[in-house]
């Protein structure tokens, strides 16, 4: 699983002139057409090992609109596994656009009650996941466990050009994780978390535990841009991302990249960045969820 090198776009705005920064875009939302932006990076090596172990089964889980369950239908599709995607909640009877290309790309969807969802890490669960579906790779909700933060790591030595600070959205924290550990306590890293909540910092310390980079103090979760939680907006913030891409003809998501992008231009108003700061912010790609979106809305 192979993926060109993304490249690094360089944005203007008078509000960086005027604030003496630079704002450097690296475009990975370009890294493949449907297993997009950090899922490309979090995907590759859980593939590798799953061929490697001998499986021909991917089973993962995901809410109705997960960018994740649209990516683990898509590279299974194109590396050859199938697919099972264990879905929150109940079926309804038309499928949104993320679950029909799902299907489309012959993952089975399998719904499960929200009461089951909560416990689907607990070995009773997928024991029984197990038996119906017999022996699977079992990818987690979100895709983070350690072999997709190894992936994340690349996104750092990919990197060509000078920076200070490394920015990315927040969900499970998988991706924020592989910048720290691929910076290895150089430089600075801010992920913008897309939930409600502190809960995120304490959840990367846990996936950084063992490694070397869980004391350094380089890195900051930012809580102030979730716009009400995941998957909640606001009027401001479909506003930003029309008027961004109109400016630099780079779409972004609601759910995640738009507030990023919103928190980062915000942040640069209010002074938080020192003039003559080179700000690389990551494009995690999830274009997908806009339909999923537009459907709900
Ligand atoms: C487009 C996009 N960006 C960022 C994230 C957050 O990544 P992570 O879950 O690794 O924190 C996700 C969700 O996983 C996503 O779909």
């Amino acid at each position: 699983m192979q993926s060109p090198k993304t490249p690094i776009q360089e944005i203007k705005d008078p509000l960086f002139d005027e604030k003496g920064v630079r704002f450097l875009v690296k475009r990975d939302d370009l890294n493949h057409p449907v297993v997009s932006g950090n899922k490309f990076r979090k995907l590759k090596y859980n593939l590798e090992q799953a061929k490697l172990k001998g499986h021909d089964t991917l089973l993962t889980f995901g809410g109705a609109f997960s960018n994740h369950i649209y990516a683990v239908a898509g590279a299974g599709a194109s590396f050859g596994f199938k697919t099972i995607g264990v879905i929150r909640g109940e079926a309804h009877e038309t499928l949104n656009p993320t679950l029909a290309f799902a299907q489309s790309k012959g993952m089975h969807l399998h719904y499960m009650d929200r009461e089951n969802y909560r416990r689907k890490g607990e070995p009773e669960v997928l024991k029984k996941l197990e038996s119906q579906f017999g022996k699977c790779y079992v990818l987690p909700e979100g895709g983070t466990n350690a072999l997709a933060i190894k992936g994340c790591v690349e996104i750092i030595s990919e990197i060509d050009q000078d920076f200070d600070v490394i920015t990315c959205p927040v969900g499970t924290g998988g991706t924020v994780s592989g910048l720290i550990a691929g910076l290895n306590g150089m430089k600075r890293i801010i992920g913008f978390s897309a939930l409600k909540g502190d809960f995120l910092k304490d959840e990367v310390h846990t996936l950084l535990q063992g490694a070397d980079v869980e004391n350094f103090g380089n890195w900051s979760i930012q809580t102030d841009y979730h716009f009400g939680g995941y998957a909640k907006v606001k009027p401001a913030l479909i506003d930003f991302i029309q008027k961004f891409e109109r400016a630099y003809n780079i779409p972004l998501d609601p759910i995640y990249t738009g507030k990023m992008f919103y928190g980062l231009f915000d942040m640069i108003r209010n002074d938080f960045f020192e003039q003559g700061t080179v700000i690389m912010a990551l494009h995690t790609g999830g274009l997908q969820g806009n339909a999923g979106f537009d459907f709900r809305t």
